[in-house]
Formats: C-alpha cells, sequence, structure tokens
C-alpha cells in the first residue's frame, strides 16, 4: 500500500501560499486547514482563499474542517476545488448524509475524530468515507506534541478497516515528525499531515521525501500492511 504525505500550509507563509505549495512538489495533497474560532480557538482561512489556492497549483487539496456546522458549509469546500473534504464528526449533525453529499460532488469524504472521540461507535459509517483522520493532537494549532496515547486507536481503527474489507485511507495529523511518522505506519496510518515538520525544514520538499521514505519503510515492515 502507498503511503501518502500531506504537507500542512498551515505551518506555512499566508502571504505566499502559491509559493509555498510550489515549494512541497512531490507531495501527495496540500493539507488545508479551515478553523473558524468555534469548533477550535483559532482561525485560518476560508471558501475564498481555497477557491484561490486551487487554481494556484496542481497538487490536491485536502481540506481539513475544524469549524461548527460543517453540514452547511463542507460542500462549499468541493465547489471551491478542494479534491477531499474532511468534517469532525464532534461537530457534524448527520455525518452519514454530509459523507454522501461530499461524495455525490465529486470529492473524497473523510471523517475526523479528536483525541477523546473513540472510533468504535463509528464502525458502520466506515463504508460511507474514503478517509478516517485520527487527531494526534487537540485540534486548532500546529507545532504541538505527538499524541502517542493515540498509537492504539490508530491500530484498532485499522483492524476494523482490514475486518470490513474496505479501501478507506487511514489519515494521522498532528506532531507527525522524523521522530513520531514510524510509529504512526507501523499502527496502521497510511496518510500522514505534516505541518511544522515540513514547513519548519530549510528544504520542504526534501522533508517530505524524508518522511516519505520512513513511513515506506515502517509500512514495508507492518503486519497490518501484509496481504496475506
Ligand atoms: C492542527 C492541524 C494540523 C496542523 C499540524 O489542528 O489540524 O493540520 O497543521 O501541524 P504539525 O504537523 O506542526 O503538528
Ligand atoms: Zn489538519
Amino acid at each position: 500500500m502507498a503511503v501518502q504525505i500531506n504537507p500542512s500550509i498551515l505551518s506555512a507563509d499566508f502571504a505566499r501560499l502559491a509559493e509555498e505549495a510550489k515549494a512541497v512538489q512531490g507531495a501527495d495533497w496540500l493539507h488545508v486547514d479551515v478553523m473558524d474560532n468555534h469548533f477550535v480557538p483559532n482561525l485560518t482561512l476560508g471558501v475564498p482563499v481555497v477557491e484561490s489556492l486551487a487554481r494556484a497549483t496542481d497538487t490536491p487539496l485536502d481540506c481539513h474542517l475544524m469549524i461548527e456546522d460543517p453540514d452547511r458549509w463542507a460542500p462549499q469546500y468541493v465547489e471551491a476545488g478542494a479534491s477531499s473534504v474532511t468534517f469532525h464528526v464532534e461537530a457534524a449533525a448527520a455525518p452519514v448524509r454530509l459523507a454522501r453529499e461530499i461524495r455525490a460532488k465529486g470529492a473524497r469524504a473523510s471523517m475526523a475524530l479528536k483525541p477523546a472521540t473513540p472510533i468504535e461507535p463509528y464502525e458502520d459509517l466506515l463504508p460511507e468515507l474514503d478517509m478516517l483522520l485520527v487527531m494526534t493532537v487537540e485540534p486548532g494549532f500546529g507545532g504541538q506534541a505527538f499524541l502517542d496515547i493515540m498509537l492504539p486507536k490508530i491500530r484498532r481503527t485499522r483492524e476494523l478497516i482490514g475486518k470490513h474489507g474496505l479501501q478507506l485511507w487511514l489519515q494521522v495529523d498532528g506532531g507527525v515528525s522524523a521522530a513520531t511518522i514510524e510509529r504512526c505506519a507501523e499502527a496502521g496510518a497510511d496518510v500522514f499531515v505534516a505541518g511544522s515538520a515540513v514547513y519548519g525544514a530549510k528544504d520542504p520538499a526534501d522533508a517530505v521525501r524524508a518522511l516519505r521514505a520512513q513511513a515506506e519503510a515502517a509500512t514495508a515492515g507492518a503486519s497490518w500492511a501484509c496481504d496475506h
């Protein structure tokens, strides 16, 4: 299974987003953190910026909505040009309906869990999703320390994906770096968001390559990645 590296532009220079997108050429997706200062105590960007960024780069956009009322707003991010839209289950009134709407509009539908939200109650929803995001920090800010107490949840989520024979991607976000990415991959993650570890590096494209190499090696050695 191929691993994917998604640099988070939260740690980029917001005045130079088009250049910052080019600085991570080779990345699979650009991770765009949308925060509304209600669901999380921080404010970033919205639909108009996503629209402009989608025009400015060929790298597909992975929009992570840390907002209240995603049922109302998420479809607009698909229209703005996002190829994947992640909503938080804690904020969604009707997650199944919302995932179906995102898919119907032509994007990948993804659902995120905050650290204190378990995966088990959502087992039956997994077939409705293209990706599940297990947050490895409390959402809201870049540069926080990785919560390794999330590793068992990543493992259990990977087991559920296997149990149901799904193609679902498993994303981790928060504190992912050279020091933590291998543990995430071994536990079962295959899509890795990295903000400060990429944009804080001297050469962001190089950081993407290095993270990918680490994640690939760790995935190759992981039991969940075996076909037999
Ligand atoms: C945090 C955001 C992350 C953030 C990660 O709430 O969802 O995407 O950019 O930043 P790092 O990789 O620095 O922890
Ligand atoms: Zn994020």
